[in-house]
């Protein structure tokens, strides 16, 4: 039986969700961000660094560095001080987390400071939450040569990838994805963990219940393990009453402690009110000691309408906790080619990609379907009843990382239907690397079961298939994975189910309700832009993995 979807919120860029109510209170508090430039060249210093412990050849491989070392290669403490003593002699307060310095104060003040005029912006799905925005803004001169960019002058445009449907859609005819399907279809045989640790973002006002934990554990017959840290607030309380607003970490929650069941699990969430959940995010992570060895992440944004500089920076800060050995796992979006504009408009069809799972020192993870129904794993569509489109495509703004040219040119030189090369970046960074279930999966939300699909859900079950993979690895002297893209495409093919049946030119929708595109790629043998490399045979990738 099929019901109504139900969007999570929906953060987007468009204008009809953002109400501009005209200039800012001077006298509210917001918060922006200077990122202080970065040394020795980092972008390309990093990438160098990484190659040298991520490529299975090489004789450094898995040699990751300490947070100290890092910041010795990379953070300028003396661009840090100048813009710090600047910001003291000219009364603000703030607050640095390595090379990132968080200004507090009246929008007065800071219009003054960057020379710039605040608006203030509601969001229709936002309660009592301000987001201010300025038009232009520029650098005082004094720290102009310190500062590469400011962060928080303007609009978040982030969502969640997964998609609810509502309680009367319980187990159903097609089928539904549980922790033992998932077990059986990868080859998963243990799901324990003794030390190897993973992490989950979460964004946009989504709680998870720790209740809601524990009754899906206890109807699976998992051991009753809870999250061990959460940062961030988190009310796990209100998912009985708006269990939309807890879907998606519900969801990745459940499943990833259901696949790695790490007594180190973290659940680490940004404000609602962020202008950068992101950036936010990755600041923190930048300077933690604690982070954990994995992290998930539910959610994107659109590619082209982030600003390249902040874009690769962020890249940068990927690479860099790939150099202290922790991995950064990114579903690849619900909308196939197009992305979330065109799930409401057949006008925004095109190929827009996802960010950040079109960074190039991410995992970006697809979505499969069939196995829930009995059937053999395909690429996870909606016109094929998959209610979501497997995200994938070609970044815009970076090149093809050199670990992915053989796999991806072998796709471009022999793929079915390619759409016209002028439509699609074919030099650019391609996505997803990897695919996992992201079909019908059920999870308790609220006290009740509800079944949900999304890359969503591939995304935390993968991280927590490299939980595995890392425990084994820590058991036996090694070190974390960190930075897994090259291994992986250099893996052999017997390491993956190949997927190579779909079409993603469609949105997220009810099949024959769902906007379907002209154009999309189609799956075919070794990598495509819908499922990666494929999904994962876990004896096969754990020894490989665990051997390097
Ligand atoms: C499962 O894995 C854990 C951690 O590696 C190990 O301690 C345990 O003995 C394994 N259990 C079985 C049944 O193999």
């Amino acid at each position: 039986m099929r019901t109504t979807l139900v969007l999570l919120a929906l953060l987007a860029t468009t204008v009809a969700f953002w109400h501009n109510t005209g200039r800012a209170q001077p006298q509210s508090t917001h918060t922006v961000t200077f990122a202080v430039r970065q040394i020795n060249n980092a972008a390309a210093t990093c990438d160098s660094l990484i190659r040298k412990t991520s490529e299975p050849s090489s004789r450094h491989y898995g040699q990751h560095k300490s947070l100290s070392q890092v910041n010795a290669i990379f953070l300028n403490r003396e661009a840090v001080r100048r813009v710090e003593s600047w910001l003291a002699t000219q009364g603000h307060q703030f607050e640095t987390i390595g090379d990132y310095i968080k200004v507090t104060s009246s929008i007065s003040n800071l219009e003054t400071l960057l020379s710039a005029k605040f608006h203030a912006y509601r969001h229709f799905n936002i309660a009592n939450k301000i987001f201010y925005k300025t038009d232009a803004h520029t650098v005082p001169i004094e720290i102009a040569n310190d500062v590469e960019f400011v962060l928080n002058v303007d609009l978040p445009r982030v969502i969640p990838h997964s998609f609810t449907r509502s309680k009367s859609a319980l187990v159903d005819a097609d089928g539904n994805t549980t922790p033992s399907v998932i077990n059986t279809q990868y080859g998963i045989t243990n799901n324990t963990v003794t030390s190897a640790t993973q992490s989950l973002f979460e964004a946009l006002g989504q709680n998870f219940s720790p209740d809601d934990l524990s009754a899906f554990q206890q109807q699976y017959q998992l051991p009753n393990i809870p999250i061990s840290k959460v940062t961030g607030n988190n009310d796990g309380s209100s998912c009985s009453d708006n269990p939309d607003a807890c879907g998606e970490a519900n969801l990745d929650v459940q499943y990833m402690l259901a696949v790695a069941q790490s007594t180190e699990t973290h659940y680490r969430v940004i404000d609602q009110g962020s202008q950068d959940p992101f950036y936010d995010w990755i600041i923190e992570l930048s300077q933690a000691t604690d982070t954990a060895h994995v992290h998930s992440v539910s959610y994107g944004s659109l590619a082209p309408e982030d600003p390249k500089t902040d874009m690769q920076r962020f890249n940068t800060e990927v690479c860099k906790l790939g150099l202290r050995g922790v991995t950064i796992v990114v579903a690849s979006g619900d909308d196939g080619v197009a992305n979330f504009p065109a799930r409401q408009d057949p006008s925004q069809c095109g190929f827009v990609p996802s960010f950040p799972a079109t960074s190039p020192y991410v995992l970006a993870v697809g979505a499969t379907m069939g196995p829930e129904a009995g059937n053999p794993e395909i690429a996870c569509t909606s016109d094929a009843g998959g209610l979501i489109t497997t995200g994938g495509g070609f970044s815009v703004t970076f090149n093809r990382p050199s670990y992915q040219d053989k796999a991806v040119q072998n796709y471009l030189a022999n793929a079915p239907n390619l759409p016209d090369q002028s439509h699609f970046a074919v030099n650019g960074r391609a996505y997803p690397d990897v695919a996992a279930l992201g079909h019908n999966y059920v999870i308790i939300d609220g006290g009740s079961q509800t079944v949900v699909s999304g890359t969503s859900a591939s995304a935390p079950v993968f991280a927590a298939i490299l939980t595995l993979v890392n425990d084994q690895r820590l058991l036996n002297g090694k070190t974390t994975l960190g930075f897994v893209n090259p291994a992986l495409y250099k893996a052999p093919a017997s390491l993956w189910t190949d997927i190579t049946s779909g079409r993603n030119n469609c949105a997220a929708g009810q099949e024959g309700s769902q906007v379907c595109c002209d154009e999309g790629f189609t799956a075919t043998t070794g990598w495509d832009p819908l499922t990666g490399l494929g999904s994962p045979k876990f004896e096969q990738l754990n020894a490989y993995l665990g051997k390097l």
